[in-house]
């Protein structure tokens, strides 16, 4: 009897809307996993990691597409968790809706050591992911830690071991340490995200990515304490365009080669980006005693307001070993720059005795931000062209 009627209603659908009987057929459901009914209170006091988790576990074992949500008007105080994958769900969103905030360095857990668990979220193993922030924010109550430059500080939102990501629409401010880390990533987009931490606040990188490949991050304001976005070891084809970056220490390849290290990172483009009151624009540092590359890395369309350090390669970075091994750097290009420098050394070229190879430097047109004083450029070891440029 069920069955019949089942069937019934089948003919009616798809007599009213075949469009909609079609979606019935396959199958496919969408359902919403609410915080707030897995016992998140959202009243920026009681602890809802577990629930947090708890409805993450029911998101992530769905049969098919589904929702985490985290609704508005909430303010959901979490301490440390993790979402793990891989999911059954074929496809997981999560709408950040509320104001998710993290404890204060006194209330944080304790006791833990490990890389994994003392970051404040962790989502690993998930493919097909998608975060909306829209209405949404994380805030990492950095000014509890900075103080504590010593301290093991955590990141705010880290990516491990995720394929086919989709983050947009993001705000996340006041993380202890890294803002958003990603490593073992395949395929991500980042758009829109919206980092704010004062430009004094000890290494707040917003973005730091590390063996991952295909990573574009896109229209998004970057103010922070350290470098911007930050491509280390491991990484490929990484896109960086439409960031607008300063405060904070500019978009950094590196650094490679640190405690004699083998890094790699080839295929990055960084373009319509600006560095406004930066400490560095385009950078690129390894540390002596490395080996690998860097390679095939354009910077590219790049503004510049009293910037520091406009364009550098510094291979002599935290100099610690007595050595000729350098990571080798090559294939690079900085093309059309404009704006101030706020020193008068603008560009600096200072490779490693080895030396950096095929160097382009086209259309560059960096003035002083004081006016009337000249600008100047420092190379050593550094071998290929220049085009078009004034300084
Ligand atoms: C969520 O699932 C993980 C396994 O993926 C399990 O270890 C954890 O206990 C679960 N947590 C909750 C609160 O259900
Ligand atoms: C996925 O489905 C299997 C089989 O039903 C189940 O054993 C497993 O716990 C589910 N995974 C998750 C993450 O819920
Ligand atoms: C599921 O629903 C959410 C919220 O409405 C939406 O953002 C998401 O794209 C949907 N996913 C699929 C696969 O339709
Ligand atoms: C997560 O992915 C990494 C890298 O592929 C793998 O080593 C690890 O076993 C995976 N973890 C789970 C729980 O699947
Ligand atoms: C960017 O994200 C913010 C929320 O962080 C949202 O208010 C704004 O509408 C988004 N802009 C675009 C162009 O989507
Ligand atoms: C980001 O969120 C913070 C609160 O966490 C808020 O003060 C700020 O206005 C938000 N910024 C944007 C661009 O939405
Ligand atoms: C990443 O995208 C490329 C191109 O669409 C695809 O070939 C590759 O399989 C994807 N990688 C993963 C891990 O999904
Ligand atoms: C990165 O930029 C290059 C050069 O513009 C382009 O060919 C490539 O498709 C871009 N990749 C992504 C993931 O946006
Ligand atoms: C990013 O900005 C560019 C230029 O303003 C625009 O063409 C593009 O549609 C934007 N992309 C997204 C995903 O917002
Ligand atoms: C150069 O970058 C700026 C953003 O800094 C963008 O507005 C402009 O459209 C870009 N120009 C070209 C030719 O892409
Ligand atoms: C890297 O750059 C070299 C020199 O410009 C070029 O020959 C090579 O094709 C580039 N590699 C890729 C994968 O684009
Ligand atoms: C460089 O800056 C000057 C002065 O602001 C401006 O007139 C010119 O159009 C800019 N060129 C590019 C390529 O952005």
């Amino acid at each position: 009897m069920q069955t019949l009627i089942a069937c019934l209603c089948l003919l009616i659908l798809s007599f009213v809307s075949p469009c909609l009987c079609g979606m019935w057929i396959v199958g496919t459901e969408n359902r919403t996993y609410n915080v707030i009914d897995y016992g998140a209170h959202g009243d920026g006091k009681s602890d809802d990691s577990e629930a947090f988790v708890s409805a993450w576990n029911a998101t992530c074992g769905a049969e098919e597409a589904s929702t985490l949500l985290i609704p508005p008007n909430g303010k959901f105080l979490v301490k440390v968790i993790n979402f793990r994958g891989p999911c059954n769900a074929t496809s997981v969103n999560i709408q950040l809706q509320g104001r998710i905030v993290a404890p204060a360095m006194d209330e944080w857990p304790r006791g833990l050591t490990n890389n994994e668990i003392t970051n404040l979220i962790v989502i690993s193993n998930v493919s097909s992911l998608s975060i909306n922030g829209s209405g949404g924010s994380i805030d990492g109550y950095g000014s509890s830690w900075w103080q504590c430059t010593n301290c093991y500080r955590p990141t705010i939102l880290r990516f491990r071991y995720c394929s086919d990501l989709t983050v947009f629409n993001l705000n996340i401010t006041n993380s202890p340490k890294a803002h958003i880390r990603v490593n073992g990533c395949e395929n991500a987009t980042f758009s829109n995200i919206t980092i704010h931490s004062p430009g004094d606040s000890p290494n707040t990188d917003g973005f730091d990515i590390y063996t991952s490949k295909n990573i574009l991050i896109q229209n998004s304001t970057i103010a922070c304490g350290d470098d911007c976005i930050a491509i280390s070891g491991g990484s490929s084809y990484i896109n960086a365009t439409g960031i607008a970056c300063g405060p904070g220490h500019g978009i950094s390849i590196g650094s490679l080669g640190r405690n004699q290290a083998y890094d790699t990172v080839e295929e990055v483009y960084v373009k319509n980006c600006s560095f406004t009151n930066t400490e560095n624009g385009a950078r690129i540092k390894t540390v002596p005693g490395g080996s690998g590359y860097a390679r095939n890395i354009t910077f590219e369309n790049i503004t510049l307001t009293q910037a520091r350090n406009p364009i550098i390669i510094d291979q002599y970075y935290d100099r610690k070993y007595l050595t000729n091994a350098s990571v080798k750097v090559s294939d690079v290009t900085f093309s059309r720059f404009n704006g101030t420098s706020e020193k008068e050394l603008a560009i600096t070229l200072n490779c490693s005795s080895s030396g950096c190879f095929n160097i382009a430097l086209d259309h560059i047109n960096i003035v002083s931000a004081q006016p009337e004083k000249p600008v100047s450029c420092f190379c050593n070891n550094a071998h290929g062209t220049a085009t078009s440029t004034e300084e």
